[in-house]
């Protein structure tokens, strides 16, 4: 795995999942997120619950450069400061209404999220390309066991026959289950995607099922 590893990145999402003016939920190990990239392509983070009365950020919708909230449509800027209030068109929101943001960053087609500011460089993945996420009730330790593979900087060397790939792992809920992304090599075929896809589908019910015994493969 790449030596200039930022710890407090998360890789939450693929860029594909991600298209422009939309908003998907996401998490860090403490942290709900609702994920938005606006209609110019910036990609964001804040805290998933809406400061007026809670709902779902992540339910709600992009327009332009900005986040709606789906319950009331309060708006808000990717520096999480609410820019307009339906109900009160005539208002200038106070400053002081705004909801809590994440660094957010996208490299080699993988999305990034980090507590705070100024979180440096996310990860690089230079020749691979993110290919599928999926969801994995098992935990890192389990799959590492499963492949063989000691765990490093929080992924996974893999091959699915002789196609080099990467296994990135970020938590994904309250239950103990993880997010894994499954990275490709870039110059991959279709025939190999499928076959990577195919692996990763079998290597979760491995890890799963190892979960379940208590036993690594
Ligand atoms: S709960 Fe979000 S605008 Fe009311």
């Amino acid at each position: 795995m790449p030596k200039d590893t930022a710890p407090a990145w998360t890789p939450v999402a693929l860029s594909a999942d991600l298209p422009a003016a939309s908003v998907i939920p996401a998490r860090l190990a403490d942290a709900a997120l609702a994920l938005w990239r606006s209609a110019g392509g910036t990609v964001s983070a804040v805290a998933d619950r809406c400061p007026h009365r809670g709902m779902r950020l992540s339910h709600g919708f992009v327009r332009g450069e900005a986040l709606s909230c789906i319950y009331h449509g309060w708006r808000y800027a990717k520096t999480g400061r609410c820019l307009a209030i339906p109900a009160h068109p005539g208002l200038t929101p106070p400053e002081a209404i705004r909801v809590a943001t994440y660094s957010a960053a996208e490299r080699d087609g993988i999305l990034w999220v980090a507590a705070g500011e100024d979180a440096g460089a996310p990860p690089a993945h230079d020749g691979f390309a993110g290919l599928r996420s999926i969801t994995l009730a098992a935990t890192a330790e389990t799959l590492a066991a499963c492949l063989g593979t000691p765990l490093s900087d929080g992924g996974l060397e893999w091959s699915v026959r002789e196609t080099r790939a990467r296994l990135l792992i970020a938590p994904a809920a309250e239950d103990g289950s993880i997010l894994l992304h499954l990275l490709l090599a870039a110059d991959a075929t279709d025939a190999e995607k499928v076959a990577a896809s195919r692996a990763l589908e079998t290597l979760r019910r491995t890890a799963e099922a190892a979960a379940v015994t208590g036993e690594a493969a």
